[in-house]
């Protein structure tokens, strides 16, 4: 992975900075089979709970929980250096709301988060594993999307967007043969600019390689 930048974005006064460890989760989180995270009291209150799969640097996240104090947020990231910059940044903007877990989202998915739990589930630019052989590492499959409409409520939402031609018909296909879930509009974003979809670090870089995305946004119905 090459070596992360500073992050320069502007923040609040330091002195009021959450410590880091009020946001990166520990080791009691992520691999512990069976054990089922109660969030409300990991976050200290019943809001609901929105989790981006794969959230590197955490811009994504900075900006929808700045935006929605009434939503929890977990962003589940396996590379730990994104893992630690992407829980300083939120730790600057004293967002409460938002923990950083290290780990792999799927292994979570499957052993600790309760069933009908969650509000809405973002993934965008799932590595695309582009060579056939590797196709099975890819996370979108569909013992993981029967994962994924476990885990939410009725009534909420995944959204997903790919800059991989190839995988985004891969999802699509295997999304809309989960029984249960329907097409929606796509979920509003805080962060994005104008020409974005969701202001992602990896979109912010696609879009000045010209690349075009596929959207998708699905809802729980039953
Ligand atoms: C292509 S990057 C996209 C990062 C960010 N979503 C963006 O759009 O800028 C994919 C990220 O997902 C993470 N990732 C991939 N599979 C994962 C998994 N199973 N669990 C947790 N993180 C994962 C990778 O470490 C990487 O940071």
């Amino acid at each position: 992975m090459p070596p992360l930048p500073l992050d320069n974005s502007p923040a609040p006064d330091q002195r009021d900075r959450l410590p880091l460890e009020a946001v990166l989760l520990g080791q009691e989180f992520g691999e512990q089979e069976g054990q089922v995270v109660d969030f409300a009291a990991l976050f200290g209150n019943p809001r609901p709970v929105e989790i981006e799969i794969g959230s590197g640097k955490g811009t994504f996240l900075v900006h929808r929980a700045k935006a929605r104090p009434d939503i929890n947020f977990i962003g589940i990231e396996w590379a730990r250096e994104y893992c630690t910059h992407a829980a300083d940044r939120m730790a600057r903007w004293n967002l409460a709301n938002v923990r950083i877990l290290r780990t792999d989202a799927e292994v979570f998915f499957r052993n600790q988060v309760p069933d009908g739990s969650l509000l809405r589930v973002h993934i965008y630019f799932p590595d695309p594993w582009p060579k056939l052989r590797h196709h099975k590492r890819r996370l979108i499959q569909p013992r993981f999307v029967g994962i994924l409409h476990r885990a939410l409520r009725i009534g909420g939402e995944v959204a997903i967007v790919t800059d991989h031609r190839d995988y985004a018909r891969q999802i699509e296909w295997v999304v809309l043969n989960q029984r249960g879930f329907a097409t929606v509009p796509f979920p509003r974003t805080y962060g994005a600019e104008e020409n974005e979809r969701v202001g992602t670090n990896f979109e912010r870089k696609y879009i000045a390689q010209g690349r075009r995305f596929y959207d998708l946004a699905v809802m729980k119905w039953r």
